[in-house]
């Protein structure tokens, strides 16, 4: 099972492809959580990371490609990825591309998950983060057990580009440089749309149908 998980900020792609993850054995591959354990860790790669993130920008290609390129070779990868938050530009869709021909393996699929702005905003509004498991909640719609506590035991923290300003920096960027790996999968005959709209579980059951339909 090899699917790349694709739509705007909020829209759900994490909580999907955390809960496809546990249920079908295949890693869950998040190039923003790579980036903030980076971030967190000081890194060469988190350091050159950290302005664009902290602006709601894109971090560049040259940084994004070899890395993911290298994450899906990884043992772990082995028996199937969900990618969330990769690729995001025209360039990182046609080099991954490339990357898995010369290596003869292919896409099983492309789910783009489709919701309007208003809803994307009330998401990440909502939205508290793990930066311990990287767990994700929503204090109305997906609250933990313990208010503010992840089931880890770790505090809950707000994403520092969840603020207003950048999410509307996000949306506008999402637009321009990633909305146009939708049509470019859609000529590969990989994409598939899921409308996000609706609770978790409602969401989980149409993204289960396209990947029964798509798997080989
Ligand atoms: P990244 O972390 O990938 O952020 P994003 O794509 O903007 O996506 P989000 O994490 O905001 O949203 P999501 O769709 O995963 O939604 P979630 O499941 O959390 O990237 C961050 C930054 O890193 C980028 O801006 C960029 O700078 C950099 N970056 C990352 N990848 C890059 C790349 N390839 N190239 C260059 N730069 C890169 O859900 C959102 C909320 O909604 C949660 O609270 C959740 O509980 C709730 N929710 C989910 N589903 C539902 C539902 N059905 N009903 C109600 N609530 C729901």
């Amino acid at each position: 099972m090899q699917f790349v998980f694709l739509g705007p900020p909020g829209v759900g792609k994490g909580t999907q492809a955390a809960k496809v993850s546990e249920k079908h054995g295949v890693v869950h591959i998040a190039t923003g959580d790579i980036l903030r354990k980076a971030m967190a860790e000081k890194s060469p790669l988190g350091v050159k990371a950290k302005g664009y993130i902290d602006e709601g920008k894109l971090v560049p290609d040259a940084l994004i490609i070899e890395l993911m390129n290298d994450r899906v070779r990884q043992p772990d990868a082995k028996s199937g990825y969900i990618l969330d938050g990769f690729p995001r530009t025209m360039g990182q869709g046609q080099a991954f591309t490339e990357a898995l021909e010369q290596n003869g393996e292919h896409l099983d699929g492309v789910i783009y998950f489709s919701l309007d702005d208003a809803a994307l905003v009330e998401r990440i509004s909502g939205r508290r983060s793990c930066p311990s498991c990287q767990s994700v909640y929503h204090m109305i719609f997906n609250r933990p057990k313990n208010d503010e506590i992840c089931a880890c035991g770790t505090p809950l923290i707000r994403r520092k580009d969840d603020d207003p300003e950048t999410v509307t920096k996000r949306l506008s960027v999402y637009g321009d440089q990633t909305a146009p790996l939708i049509a470019y999968y859609k000529e590969l005959g990989l994409l598939s749309e899921v409308d996000a709209g609706g609770d978790l579980e409602g969401v989980n059951g149409k993204v289960e149908e396209v990947l029964q339909g798509c798997s080989r």
